[in-house]
Formats: structure tokens, sequence, C-alpha cells
């Protein structure tokens, strides 16, 4: 299961990304928003990082006009790793080398397509362990610092 979540400026490639998912019968949990009406990415961020957090939700897919805001926001959320991304070699090794549980994109920045390759890539990218499992250990130290 998947958690989803925009503001305004990434709403539209949320809708193009769910629809590939539907596609795919990939399971995803819409945390919004659901029009362009202008929100916050941070309240956006929040309910689908806690459902990563909680367990609900594996990974989050989550979209504003550049990425970054709503990264930010989810990077604040103790227990999220999030990366954002605009380019395949990114996307892939944020989940092989940083275990990247949310990937963020940008809606004025990414097209639909080329976003779909980023998603398809980081669902199926391992984590690969090893020497990446300490320096994900000293991330979640900082945490807590
Ligand atoms: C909203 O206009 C825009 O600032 C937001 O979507 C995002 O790009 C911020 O990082």
């Amino acid at each position: 299961m998947l958690a989803l979540a925009a503001d305004h400026g990434g709403y539209a490639l949320k809708e193009e990304v769910k629809k590939w998912l539907d596609e795919q019968k990939i399971p995803y949990e819409d945390f919004g928003t659901h029009s362009t009406e202008s929100v916050d990415y941070s309240d956006m961020a929040l309910p689908a990082c806690e459902a990563v957090v909680s367990g609900k939700c594996e990974k989050a897919l989550l979209f504003c006009g550049t990425g970054i805001g709503i990264s930010m926001a989810a990077n604040k959320i103790k227990g999220i790793r999030a990366a954002c991304c605009s380019d395949y070699f990114s996307a892939k090794y944020t989940r092989a080398h940083n275990d990247a549980n949310a990937l963020c994109m940008g809606g004025r920045v990414v097209g639909p397509g080329l976003a779909i390759e980023l998603v398809e890539v980081f669902l199926n990218t391992p984590f690969e362990g090893g020497r990446h499992q300490r320096r994900i250990d000293k991330l979640a130290a900082l945490e807590n610092r």
C-alpha cells in the first residue's frame, strides 16, 4: 500500500501517477489534495508520512510544485527518509543506498512519463543494506540528538 499526497502544485502529477498505479493494480491511499485550490505542502505531507511511519503504508509518493517543499516537510517527520528526484539514477539509488521511504516529485519539474519511470524504479529497487545500513542508522540517530 502506498501513501499519496500533493499540494496544488503537485495535484495534476499525482492524478497522472494514480492512473498508472491503477493500471498496475498497485494499491494506494490518496491523502489529498483533491483539487488545484491552494493548500500548504506541510499539511499534505503529514498524514501520508504518518501512514508510512505507522506501517499502514509501505512508502509515500509526494508531489508539490518543485518536489522540494514537500520533501523538506516529509524529512521533518521521524522515520521518514524522503528524496526529491527528477532523474532515474537518483530515484534508483535513493532506494538502494538511502532506503528512502518517500519519493517526492515536482509537478512543475517532471512530466508524467518521467514521473512514472521514477516511481517504477523507486518501487522496484531494494535497499542494498550492508555498509548503507550503518549510514541509515546514523540518519536515525540524528533524529534523536
Ligand atoms: C506552491 O506554489 C509551491 O511553492 C509548492 O508547490 C512547492 O513548489 C514548494 O516547494
